[in-house]
């Protein structure tokens, strides 16, 4: 049978398609993000002694699934209860940034709280599907954009310092200073210069101390720095340089495990974030 549309139209629209297609591939895609009202940074640290927000919305997920566990029990004074919590918790939303009051489904809290009253156990699973859309809504535009800007480690404040040469630079010029002594190493080995690259890698290493020292500006024995720049990191160096002494050609896909547990483990933890942060800051 032959087809409905002819060879030479098939030919065209493939033809179209494909210039359409390459073209949208060059094309700059712009996503435009929305920040929260800046009311909200009084209710995280360092201007609030705790997240206050971030408790807050976890007080309003438990209050929600304790009304709906106990609607299906229906045992009134506890879902009462919980609601006079989930209500206040919601409301105050407003209060802490006055700027969210039109994204509150409030009218829908009154009746929630007039179903609740009368034992109308439909209504009040109703009014709370309701008004959960207002949290997913709100969520979707602004919860990731909040955790970035307040939320995120800053590194901006955060020094470091070398023991052995007393050398004191920005976490930034740690980073470059970091990544130009791990180069050095790999250029002077990758050359055969094994007597540079063996210097080299003790100076890489001195920079990896130096950047330990600094996670206890904010980590507190919490196993953070052991994890990645601890034992493992410890065993790897030690292997590294062997193998650096030698000239083994081992010793490039040894310094790529390395980097792989030093700095990408901690560049996922750490810098995307920190990266997103600076971007939306601005
Ligand atoms: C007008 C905006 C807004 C509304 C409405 C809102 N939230 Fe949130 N919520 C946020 C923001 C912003 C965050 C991110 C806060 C953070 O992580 O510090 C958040 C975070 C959360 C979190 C923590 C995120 C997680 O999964 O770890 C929970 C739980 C939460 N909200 C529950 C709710 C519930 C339940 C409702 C509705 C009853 C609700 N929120 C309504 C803005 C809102
Ligand atoms: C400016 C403060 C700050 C500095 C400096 C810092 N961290 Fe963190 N780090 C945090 C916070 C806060 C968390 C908790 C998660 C979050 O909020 O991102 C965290 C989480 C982590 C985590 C994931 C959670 C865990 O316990 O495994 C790792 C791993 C980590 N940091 C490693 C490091 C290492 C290694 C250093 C030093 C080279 C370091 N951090 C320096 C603040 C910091
Ligand atoms: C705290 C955990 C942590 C560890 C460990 C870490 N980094 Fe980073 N790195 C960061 C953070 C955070 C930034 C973003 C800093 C900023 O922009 O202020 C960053 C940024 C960088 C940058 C960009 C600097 C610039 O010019 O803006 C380079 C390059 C870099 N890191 C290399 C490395 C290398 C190489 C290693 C491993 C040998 C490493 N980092 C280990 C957290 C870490």
């Amino acid at each position: 049978m032959k087809s409905t549309i002819g060879y030479k139209t098939a030919i065209l629209l493939l033809w179209v398609w494909s210039i359409t297609t390459v073209k949208a591939e060059y094309l700059e895609r712009e996503v435009s993000l929305s920040v929260p009202p800046v009311s909200i940074a009084q209710w995280y640290k360092p201007l609030n002694r705790r997240q206050q927000f971030l408790h807050t919305m976890f007080s309003l997920r438990r209050s929600m699934q304790a009304i709906e566990e106990y609607v299906v029990l229906e045992d009134k004074n506890s879902v009462e209860r919980w609601s006079a919590e989930f209500v206040k918790r919601y409301r105050s939303i407003g209060d802490m940034v006055p700027e969210w009051f039109d994204e509150l489904e409030l009218e829908w809290i009154d009746k929630l709280e007039v179903a609740v009253a009368s034992s109308e156990w439909g209504e009040v699973t109703e009014a709370l599907r309701k008004i959960d859309m207002s949290c997913s809504s709100c969520h979707k535009e602004y919860r990731a954009t909040t955790v970035a800007l307040y939320r995120t480690p800053i590194f901006d404040n955060i020094d470091v310092i070398n023991s052995n040469t007393k050398e004191e630079i920005s976490f930034k010029d740690a980073m470059k200073a970091l990544v130009v002594s791990m180069n050095s190493f790999k250029i002077a080995y990758d050359d055969k210069h094994q007597e540079r690259a063996v210097e080299r890698l003790a100076v890489f290493r001195e920079r990896v101390d130096a950047l330990g020292e600094s996670c206890q500006e904010c980590h507190k024995n919490d196993g953070a720095e052991e994890r990645i720049l601890g034992e493992q990191t410890e065993e790897m160096f030690h292997e590294l340089k062997l193998l650096a002494e030698k000239g083994d050609s081992k010793a490039g896909r040894k310094l790529g495990e390395l980097s792989v547990v030093m700095c990408a483990r901690c560049h996922a933890v750490h810098r995307t974030v920190a990266d997103l942060r600076s971007i939306i800051s601005r």
